[in-house]
């Protein structure tokens, strides 16, 4: 069902979503049980890391070794223009089965994903995070079962952001997402979410306004108001974000049952409180647990 490669959401039917995650909650029971599968057997995975990473890198590892593969991570050297990057995936091609990489740019990840005869996925890129998503799919159902939700984004218009367009368009979600003015997402990932919406009825509305945003929300979803690689524009951001915290004041504008997310790495005390992240409604660590099952169904799906 995942073609030859996952470099987001984009051409998914829900049910597509519903299966892979299906088959996520079944390798995550059959794991609690000591019960692994040998799917990835002989198989050899490269992945390449630009900017740094704990969760995706950690989750991908050990959730190959979990299927009988194995990986080599290539130092973020090897991307950094010491060759042409169509060299590196020939070369990747003629040793191994898949490439997971994780760039600052789209383009370097479609040149790859061309470049490649073997499956390439993105560990995340300056557009999308589609494993985060998924493995975020994965924990919405977990604590909301299937049905109609009302999901708030808040902060950066940025790669989360655009992979919560896909996924809430896809399954029929409606999303709020309110960001400081100039920091909207894209307007080309807000028009093909609302394209795809027309199949789902899903409501996508982009605003200034944080609260509007949250009333009545069943999932608020948060990321750092200053990506990877943005970094210099932090003394900048984060005066303008201010607003688009994840406090208890905005939490009590959402359902009372409503939970809070956050792909992590999160900057307590600038987009999310303390008291938030490790208060009751928070999922963040399902998320976090979740992208080693999701990326595993990815991973079968793709070697079926
Ligand atoms: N959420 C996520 O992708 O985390 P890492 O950057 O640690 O991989
Ligand atoms: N938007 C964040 C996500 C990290 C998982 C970044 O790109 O740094």
């Amino acid at each position: 069902m995942v073609k030859k490669d996952f470099l987001s959401l984009e051409g998914f039917t829900k049910n597509q979503l519903d299966q892979l995650i299906k088959e996520a909650i079944v390798l995550k029971d059959e794991r609690s049980k000591g019960l692994l599968r040998d799917t990835l057997k002989g198989k050899s995975i490269a992945m390449l890391f630009e900017k740094p990473s704990t969760r995706t890198l950690v989750s991908f590892d050990v959730g190959i070794y979990e299927l009988g593969g194995h990986t080599v991570t290539l130092p973020s050297s090897s991307l950094g223009g010491r060759e042409a990057f169509e060299d590196i995936a020939n070369t990747l091609n003629r040793y191994v089965d898949a490439i997971i990489i994780r760039t600052f740019h789209q383009d370097s990840l479609e040149r790859f994903s061309k470049a490649a005869n073997v499956p390439v996925i993105n560990a995340l890129s300056d557009k999308f995070h589609p494993c985060q998503i998924l493995a975020d799919y994965q924990a919405i159902i977990e604590h909301k079962g299937q049905g109609h939700l009302k999901v708030a984004y808040l902060g950066d218009g940025f790669n989360i952001a655009n992979s919560l367009l896909q996924l809430c368009s896809i399954v029929g979600y409606d999303l709020y997402i309110a960001t400081p003015i100039g920091y909207e997402p894209h307007k080309d990932h807000v028009e093909a979410a609302k394209v795809a919406a027309r199949n789902t009825g899903s409501k996508i509305i982009i605003s200034n306004n944080p609260y509007e945003a949250v009333q009545g929300a069943d999932i608020i979803y948060t990321d750092t108001w200053t990506s990877m690689g943005l970094e210099e524009e932090s003394h900048v951001r984060i005066p303008l974000f201010q607003h688009y915290q994840v406090n208890s004041h905005l939490l009590v504008e959402a359902k009372p049952d409503a939970k809070v997310m956050h792909c992590l790495p999160a900057h307590r005390g600038q987009e999310i409180t303390n008291e938030v992240i490790d208060g009751e409604q928070s999922v963040v660590f399902d998320q976090a647990e979740n992208r080693l099952h999701a990326q595993k169904a990815i991973l079968i799906s793709l070697f079926k």
